[in-house]
Parts: C-alpha cells; sequence; structure tokens
C-alpha cells in the first residue's frame, strides 16, 4: 500500500473520474477528502468507502468558482490533518458548442470551473505543500489541452491552460519545492461530462460520430492516476496522454 495514510484532496468526486479515483486511492490506504457541489453524491461515496475499506473520508460540499471558500475549505481540510500529500484537481465541465451560436454563459462557465477554479484550487494547496516540503499535484486536463476540434474551442482554450499550466508549474515547483506536478490527459471517458452540452448541432454530430470507438472506463484514468502517484521518489511523470484504442 504505496498510499498507505497519504492525504488526498479530490475535486469534482461525486461522479466519473473523481469517484473512480477515490475508489482506487482507498483501496490503496489513502485518506480521501471529497469535494464537490452534490453533497449526498459525496456522502453515499464516503459510506461506501467507509464499508470497503473502512477509512473515513471527509466530504466537503463546495462550488470551485466561489474562491474565497476554496481557500477556506482548504484552510480547514489542513486544520484537520495537518498535511496535504496530493491534490487531484479534476472538477470540470464540457459544454461544447459552434462559436457562432454564442453561448457566452457557457464559455464564462468553462473558463470559470475549468481554469480559475483549478488555479484557487492550486493555491489553496501550495503553500501546505510548500510548508510541508513537498506534495504531488494531478491537473486533469484532456486530449482536447492538444489537439482542437471545431465546436471545442472553448473548451479546448481551457484545456490547452491546464496543460501548459502543469508544465510551467513542474518547472517552478518540482526541482525546488519538491512538489510533482502531472498532467493527465484523457480522450474520451464514458462519464456525464457530455450532460451539459446544450448545443443541438453538436448533440446530433455526437450521436452520428459513434462509430467502433469504445470510450474508456473512468476506471482507467484512475489507473492512470494511481500510476502517476505511486513512482520513486526521484521519478516525475509530468504527462499521461490515455486514449480509447480506436479514437483517432
Ligand atoms: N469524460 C471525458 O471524456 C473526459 C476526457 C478528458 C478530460 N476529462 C476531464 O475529466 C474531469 C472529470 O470529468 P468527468 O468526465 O469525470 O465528468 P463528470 O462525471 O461530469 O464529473 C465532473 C465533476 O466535476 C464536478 N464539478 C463541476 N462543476 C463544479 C464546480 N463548480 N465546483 C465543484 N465541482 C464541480 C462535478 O460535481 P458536482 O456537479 O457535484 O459539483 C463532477 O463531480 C473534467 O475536468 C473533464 O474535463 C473528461
Amino acid at each position: 500500500m504505496i498510499l498507505k495514510d497519504k492525504i488526498v484532496v479530490i475535486t469534482g468526486a461525486s461522479s466519473g473520474i473523481g469517484a473512480a479515483t477515490a475508489r482506487k486511492l482507498a483501496a490503496d490506504g489513502a485518506r480521501l477528502v471529497l469535494i464537490a457541489r452534490r453533497e449526498e453524491r459525496l456522502q453515499e461515496l464516503a459510506q461506501e468507502l467507509m464499508d470497503a475499506y473502512q477509512t473515513e473520508s471527509m466530504t466537503i460540499k463546495l462550488d470551485i468558482t466561489e474562491r474565497e471558500s476554496v481557500l477556506s475549505a482548504f484552510k480547514e481540510i489542513t486544520e484537520s490533518y495537518g498535511r496535504i500529500d496530493v491534490l487531484v484537481n479534476n472538477a470540470g465541465l464540457m459544454p461544447v458548442s459552434y462559436m457562432d451560436k454564442l453561448k457566452i454563459d457557457e464559455w464564462d462557465r468553462m473558463i470559470d470551473v475549468n481554469l480559475k477554479g483549478l488555479l484557487y484550487c492550486i493555491a489553496g494547496v501550495l503553500p501546505v505543500m510548500k510548508n510541508q516540503g513537498g506534495g504531488h499535484i494531478i491537473n486533469i486536463s484532456s486530449v482536447a489541452g492538444r489537439k482542437v476540434w471545431p465546436g471545442f474551442a472553448v473548451y479546448n482554450a481551457t484545456k490547452f491552460a491546464v496543460t501548459a499550466l502543469s508544465e510551467a508549474m513542474r518547472m517552478e515547483l518540482t526541482p525546488s519545492m519538491n512538489i510533482k506536478v502531472t498532467a493527465i490527459e484523457p480522450g474520451a471517458v464514458a462519464t456525464e461530462l457530455t450532460q451539459t452540452i446544450t448545443d443541438q448541432d453538436i448533440l446530433e454530430s455526437f450521436s452520428k460520430r459513434g462509430g467502433d470507438m469504445v470510450p474508456l472506463a473512468a476506471e482507467d484514468i484512475a489507473n492512470a492516476i494511481y500510476y502517476a502517484l505511486t513512482q520513486p521518489d526521484e521519478v516525475m511523470v509530468g504527462e499521461v496522454l490515455v486514449m480509447p484504442r480506436r479514437q483517432m
């Protein structure tokens, strides 16, 4: 159990990749702080982890776009546990649309959650990791942080930002402060992520694309996160691209 008693904070833990990561890391002995807005989902997950592994998880109902609430949540976590070993910066949304639809509220929302919210969590955890002499920040980017597609412009922009940020953070934080930084870049994963899409043309094009591509399971990404977290001390996994075998 390499992660035994490590304190791991996971944002977006109420579904998909975040919930699968919680299960994977709890199985290896990590102690979890589960963050999202849907509190009931978090409590159900915490109960499941308690039943399976006799581990108590902290749950925090939090909208990561609220800067002051994020910073006080990280204070609360630090006061409770005395340290934070890992942040899995995972919360995000993907209401993709064509630019000429001018879905400006959705553009704002993606920038607020995928980029600014992720940064607020970094601001919450960084002083803690610096003081304790190390830690590991996992930023969930995407294959959309490396490749662009029509309809994905703003989502692409947020995920390109997360990939760039992660590499610059690695250079600033890893050699001198022992804070590792990993960008995880999933291809298509079967989760609730597409449920926020409101552009009917995008939804129609999604329903037609299909082909024989089998999307990844959230557990496949949890495995990649586990891999990055469990390497020897001197090994820094900077970037992991995980694709469905048949996705271009
Ligand atoms: N699924 C894919 O194909 C795929 C591919 C590449 C990258 N990703 C990335 O993977 C990450 C996780 O997505 P997923 O696929 O697991 O989708 P998901 O099941 O929809 O999970 C998204 C999570 O983010 C949380 N969240 C959204 N807005 C939030 C906010 N304002 N404050 C706090 N939490 C918030 C949601 O919780 P609440 O609604 O309870 O707040 C939920 O737990 C995202 O960053 C996504 O961009 C996904």
